[in-house]
């Protein structure tokens, strides 16, 4: 991954299509100096993304990409990526998956945040799976986005422990908690 020269940082955009409390998390730590990236636009979508508001509060460039209402989304997106100059992207609750053609695109510059321990539970309702299949352990995992759904390699995964009273959403809780920790971090690592 190309390296960083002086304070340039690299253009970043995030994805969401819920809460944005991986977004709120990688704006905050995208100000702090050493961090490699900047986030200077956020695409959702859904108008509905409550992680939207983090694009007002931050003061950044939103979009909305409602899937229903046009065709050719994805080559409308590639344009104002082009247009912005981005060069990153960061997956954070995005619920839609990306095309080969659009992945291509941006070969290794996409990761994602899972909250599994990959290849566990690729898709969705991870905690419940976990916690009905008596694992011990849980997690979250910070990888690189291919055309298989969660399925690239991994840059780093972080374990905790299933408690017998854990149910789907405590699990989900603590969970998110490691998840913006690792998010940064694996950041760190991919540019360092
Ligand atoms: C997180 O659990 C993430 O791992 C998954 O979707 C959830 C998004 O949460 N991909 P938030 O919108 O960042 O709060």
């Amino acid at each position: 991954m190309e390296k960083l020269t002086g304070l340039k940082k690299i253009k970043t955009a995030v994805f969401i299509s819920g809460t944005g409390s991986n977004l709120k998390n990688i704006i905050k730590f995208s100000k702090i100096i050493k961090s490699p990236i900047s986030i200077d636009l956020i695409i959702s979508n859904t108008n509905k993304a409550k992680g939207l508001r983090f694009a007002d509060q931050f003061n950044i460039k939103k979009k909305i990409f409602n899937f229903k209402d046009f065709k050719n989304i994805e080559k409308k997106i590639l344009i104002l990526l082009k247009k912005d100059k981005i060069k990153f992207i960061c997956l954070a609750g995005y619920m839609k998956i990306l095309s080969k053609n659009f992945i291509k695109k941006f070969d290794g510059k996409i990761i994602n945040i899972h909250p599994s321990l990959l290849p566990k539970y690729r898709g969705l309702n991870t905690h419940s799976r976990a916690i009905n299949n008596k694992d011990k352990f849980a997690g979250c995992t910070v990888h690189y986005v291919t055309a298989k759904l969660d399925s690239g390699r991994k840059i780093l995964q972080k374990r905790i422990k299933i408690t017998a009273k854990d149910d789907p959403t405590s699990l989900a809780k603590k969970v998110l908690k490691q998840e913006h920790k690792l998010y940064p971090a694996a950041i760190m690592k991919i540019f360092n």
